[in-house]
């Protein structure tokens, strides 16, 4: 029996409980959220669509009862204000760092081992927050980011080659961030064919930029964050943990001298398996590739750094 809890019923939150059940990823899905029956509300709902989507996982939701989320094997953490247009993700950090903070400590306390998947954003950030607050190993705490972002990459990709989405790889590495995610152009491929054989350089530009500014254009077009493809992702890498899938799914984790990095949650590629992240990905990255790898880690870290201002680590 797997027992996932997500956290916050919000948008995002709802949605990747909706797909953990709808997929059949984990047999029980607990909700939890601050605002009185909402995650109640949602999960009955979702429920009722078991015997039309033809899933038996069961839905729980719940008002702060953290009590109910014991001995979860995954937690996803989603809680935390979503960013209005015009906003960055950066500019969440104040009010969403005390918040991410105070859950981890509660779901820790009734799940001490759970592997926790942090959502919220500044999503760097807060995972960096998670790891510093909570001392868990780092294996145990998987940021989300960049395996949204590389959905999108793909995405994009496929509607400029017009072909499948699922044939496409493609992956982005960096913060998860307007300006500072990575989208490796140059090892996107369709069906083993590098993209750039087939995309002229101004298409594939335009598929990097469109991709890095994919949650401002819904944001401006939604007048708040978009959720179907992060509650999506965030499910996705609950499903590589939970059934030790071993994918490699680009993620924010703690590196200790990979990429030339410590004392920083990035997104890398990493294995996803039953123990959380198993192994980083070294990719061999070019000079240039380097060089914005470098910019993103310092632009993370400036976020990170305002966690000490605040005094929330
Ligand atoms: C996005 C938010 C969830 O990228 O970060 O849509």
């Amino acid at each position: 029996m797997s027992k996932v809890t997500v956290v916050g019923a919000g948008n995002v939150g709802a949605t990747c409980a909706n797909v953990l059940a709808f997929k059949k990823i984990a047999d029980e899905v607990i909700m939890l959220d601050v605002k009185e029956g909402v995650a109640e509300g949602k999960a009955m709902d979702m429920n009722q669509t078991a015997q039309l989507l033809e899933f038996s996982s069961r839905i729980k939701g719940v008002t702060n009862d953290y009590a109910a989320t014991a001995n979860s094997d995954v937690v996803v953490i989603t809680s935390g204000i979503p960013r209005k247009p015009g906003m960055t993700r950066e500019e969440l950090i104040g009010v969403n760092a005390g918040i991410v903070k105070s859950v981890a400590e509660n779901i820790l306390k009734y799940s001490p081992n759970a592997i926790l998947v942090i959502i919220s954003n500044p999503m760097d950030t807060m995972t960096y927050l998670a790891s510093k607050v909570t001392g868990l190993p780092k294996h145990r705490i998987v940021g989300m980011g960049g395996a949204l972002d590389s959905s999108r990459f793909k995405y994009y990709l496929s509607e400029a080659l017009g072909v499948n989405p699922t044939e496409v790889e493609g992956m982005v590495i960096g913060g998860h961030g307007d300006t500072t995610m990575i989208p490796v152009a140059r090892l996107a491929t369709y069906k083993g064919i590098p993209v750039s054989d087939l995309l002229s350089k101004e298409a594939l530009d335009k598929v990097v930029a469109d991709t890095m500014v994919g949650g401002a254009t819904l944001t401006g077009l939604l007048g708040t964050s978009a959720w179907y493809a992060p509650g999506a992702a965030g499910a996705a890498v609950v499903e590589s943990i939970i059934h030790d899938q071993k994918k490699v799914v680009p993620c924010c984790v703690s590196l200790e001298g990979e990429y030339g990095q410590n004392d920083i949650c990035i997104g890398v590629p990493v294995v996803l398996g039953k123990n959380g992240w198993e192994k980083i990905i070294d990719l061999k990255l070019t000079a240039e590739e380097k060089e914005k790898f470098e910019a993103s880690a310092s632009a993370v870290r400036k976020t990170n750094n305002v966690l000490k201002e605040i005094n929330a680590i």
